[in-house]
Order: C-alpha cells, then sequence, then structure tokens
C-alpha cells in the first residue's frame, strides 16, 4: 500500500504528456485526412455533389482522351483571324492540342450543341465587349454555331462592331472592341518643347466614360461578356504615351498609376453596367486569360513551344505574383475584378485557372507571316483556334442554358 501515494505524483505528469503528446499526434494527422477526402477525384462524384446547383465548372482537370469529339471546325471557317487559324499556318501538335479535355472536378461539362444552343438564342443576340482576348472567344463561338447554319453572314458596322448573323434563328453574336472598356483618345503633344521625358503626347482615359464602340448597345443584347485587363501595363502604355486618367471631363490629381487607374475604371464600369444594361440581360465577365511567356516576355524573346499542359504542381510557380515572373499580372487582375464585381449580378467566367494548365495551345511560331515572329515574338497570349476557346464556348454555353432555362 506505501508505494500508491509515491506513484501519483510522477504517474499524473507522464498521463497528461501522453495524452499531449496524442493530441499533437492527432492533430497532425488531420490535414492528411482531410486531403485525403478531397483529393480522390477517382471515386464517381456522388449524386448528392452532381446535383448541387454550386457545381463549379472552373476548377478541375485536363484528360488527354483521344476519343473525344473532333473540333467542330477547321482552318476553313469563313470567320478565322489569319494569326489564330493554326490548322491553316499548319502549327505543330493541333490534334493532340484538341485531345486535351477539361473535365470538372464535381460536375460534368458538356460539348455545347450548336443547333440546341442557337435554337434556345431564338431572336436574341449574344455581345462580347472587351479587347482581342474575348475577339478570340467570339471567333470560336462563331465558328462553332455556323456549323448549325450554313447561311451565317458577317455582319459589320461602322468602328469596332464584328459579328455574324444566323439567319435561320435571327441570332446576332458580335464583337466591340473597347480594349479599356472607358473610353480614352490619344492627345499628341502641343507644343514642341523639349521634353526631358521624352513624351510624344498622353492617352487620356475618361473613367466616367464608357467608351463609344459599346456605349450604345445596351439594349440590342439579351448576353453580355465583358472583359478588360490584357492593356492594363506599361508595354502598351509606356512613359512617353503614358494614360492620363480624368473625371468629370478634368484630370485626376494627383495622377493615377496604372493599376490605381484600372481599380477606379472598374468601379465606374461596373456602376454604369448596373445602372444602364436592362436587369434582365444576362451578364458576364470574364477574368484574364493567362499568358506563357518562357524564358523571357513577348520582347524577350519569350516563347511556349511546349508540347502538353502544364502539371497543377507548376502552376504557382508560372502565376503567383509573390514569385515575380513575366506571367503574374493575370491573378492581380483578377483580384482586382472580382473585388469590382462583388455584389453585382454580373456573373464571374473565371476561365484563368483552367487556360493556365495550356502552355501547348497557343500560336507561338505559327502565326502564317514570313516575319511576324522577329518583329513582335511569338503569340503566346492569344490561342490557337480550334482550341482552348472551344472549352470556354462548351462553358459559356452551358452557362447560359442553366440560367435561360431555370430562371
Ligand atoms: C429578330 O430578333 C429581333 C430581336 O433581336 C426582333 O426584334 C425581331 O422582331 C426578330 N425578327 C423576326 C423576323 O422574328
Ligand atoms: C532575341 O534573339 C535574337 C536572335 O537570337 C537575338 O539577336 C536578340 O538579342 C535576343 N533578344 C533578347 C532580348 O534576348
Amino acid at each position: 500500500m506505501a508505494p500508491t501515494p509515491k506513484l501519483c505524483p510522477s504517474f499524473f505528469p507522464f498521463l497528461i504528456l501522453l495524452s499531449l503528446f496524442l493530441l499533437f499526434l492527432y492533430s497532425s494527422l488531420l490535414p492528411f485526412a482531410t486531403n485525403k477526402v478531397s483529393t480522390s477525384s477517382s471515386s464517381p462524384p456522388t449524386k448528392i455533389i452532381a446535383s448541387s446547383s454550386s457545381c463549379n465548372l472552373f476548377k478541375g482537370q485536363w484528360i488527354l482522351d483521344p476519343s473525344k469529339p473532333k473540333p467542330f471546325y477547321d482552318e476553313s471557317c469563313p470567320f478565322h483571324r489569319n494569326a489564330w487559324n493554326c490548322l491553316r499556318n499548319k502549327r505543330d501538335n493541333m490534334g493532340v492540342i484538341n485531345s486535351w479535355r477539361w473535365v470538372p472536378k464535381d460536375c460534368d461539362l458538356e460539348r455545347i450543341d450548336p443547333w440546341r444552343f442557337l435554337g434556345l438564342m431564338r431572336n436574341r443576340n449574344v455581345g462580347f465587349v472587351g479587347d482581342s482576348l474575348n475577339e478570340n472567344f467570339l471567333v470560336s463561338f462563331l465558328c462553332i454555331l455556323r456549323v448549325a447554319d450554313a447561311g451565317a453572314k458577317k455582319w459589320k458596322k461602322k468602328g469596332a462592331w464584328k459579328g455574324v448573323y444566323f439567319p435561320k434563328y435571327n441570332v446576332t453574336v458580335a464583337y466591340h472592341r473597347a480594349v479599356l472598356l472607358a473610353k480614352y483618345q490619344w492627345q499628341p503633344k502641343q507644343s514642341v518643347s523639349a521634353d526631358q521625358n521624352g513624351l510624344k503626347g498622353i492617352n487620356r482615359v475618361d473613367v466616367d466614360v464608357p467608351a463609344d464602340e459599346w456605349v450604345s448597345i445596351a439594349d440590342f443584347y439579351d448576353i453580355l461578356i465583358f472583359n478588360t485587363g490584357h492593356w492594363w501595363g506599361y508595354d502598351k502604355f509606356p512613359k512617353e504615351t503614358p494614360l492620363i486618367f480624368y473625371r468629370g471631363g478634368k484630370p485626376i490629381s494627383p495622377p493615377l498609376g496604372i493599376s490605381d487607374g484600372l481599380k477606379v475604371v472598374l468601379e465606374s464600369m461596373v456602376q454604369y453596367i448596373q445602372k444602364a444594361v436592362p436587369s434582365n440581360t444576362l451578364k458576364f465577365w470574364r477574368l484574364q486569360s493567362p499568358r506563357h511567356f518562357y524564358g523571357g516576355d513577348w520582347n524577350q524573346n519569350g516563347s511556349c513551344l511546349f508540347d502538353k499542359p502544364l502539371e497543377a504542381a507548376e502552376l504557382d510557380s508560372w502565376f503567383d505574383p509573390s514569385n515575380n515572373g513575366v506571367n503574374k499580372e493575370a491573378r492581380q487582375l483578377n483580384k482586382m475584378i472580382t473585388e469590382a464585381l462583388e455584389g453585382t449580378d454580373i456573373q464571374l467566367l473565371d476561365l484563368t485557372h483552367l487556360s493556365e494548365f495550356r502552355a501547348d495551345a497557343h500560336p507561338a511560331i505559327w502565326l502564317g507571316k514570313k516575319d511576324a515572329v522577329s518583329i513582335w515574338g511569338q503569340d503566346c497570349m492569344h490561342w490557337c483556334l480550334p482550341g482552348v476557346p472551344d472549352t470556354w464556348v462548351d462553358i459559356l454555353a452551358q452557362l447560359i442554358h442553366k440560367s435561360l432555362e431555370t430562371g
């Protein structure tokens, strides 16, 4: 009986230590356990997930699937732009590029059915507003829809209007070039006095005035897809020809840098859209299309001669702004755009992540012109057609069907 009281003092600390150790062990193993659950993508999605309304088409993986149906169009589509017509330009690897299939994690992505889609759109119009990456998107869309209406014909109005009319369905799908969304105009330097900075003039941006190219179209479209982003950089607007921001017709003082200017323009364009575009118009905002310059920027011999998509584990080293790579701007811009769209009825078309993988799918050196690469460098920004934008079209069509058929 005597040892018992003696045991207690040393036994309890031991017990406490033991339970602390077990707690530690448990908590350090916990992340592995949850990880395991969330990455078990090989198991079929359960009914509950598949039918949930939070199905996220933007997260998933590319799977090489040689049985994937051939693209809806080839180099003969009359709506191509030469520089993106990779089949005609004999780009290597086009078969493989178009054999990768985007497979969202918890839901199915259906291939667009051009007949069904145009049927849904009958007597309605779809408009893209933004920069050349939205035009890249448009061309893919037009070439796909044309399959369902051979009478499709080019539709062009003065200025930056460009699109196609589908007579069988009375549908117009068009693009309005407005690279900054806000109105901007070149103003050459007034005086010839010596200028230490080499200033040649300014690009005046009226942050509170939408560009003429799309200001009057609000009522024409039933669906609008906006973007801006690729022009908001010092390579487009160097210090000799800078962006100067105006509000209410007067220069904003103190002057804003490009990034703050973008923030102000986003706020005011989003406000304008909310006010001027009818509320029953379906509105989307396409997030940044990532670039894939490797080994240098576009003007430093950057290249994108890849024969397969990047791995998921490589994406951050390419695109996370903290790594300060040449392609970091997509995620930076997305953050600002997402903030500006909070609380609005504009749906995010977050095509960035799925496109980040596709370093293999740009026109690169196959630009269809002999000297293009030596003059402009490789094109690691736009996309080959047919190619990745066809998947963007599938996603957009699925979202449109969902919105129009359920609401
Ligand atoms: C075609 O669609 C427009 C709306 O975009 C509509 O105003 C017009 O009446 C339609 N035309 C026909 C012939 O249905
Ligand atoms: C790009 O490549 C060309 C030809 O190889 C070379 O002359 C030029 O200096 C390079 N430019 C840069 C910025 O590396």
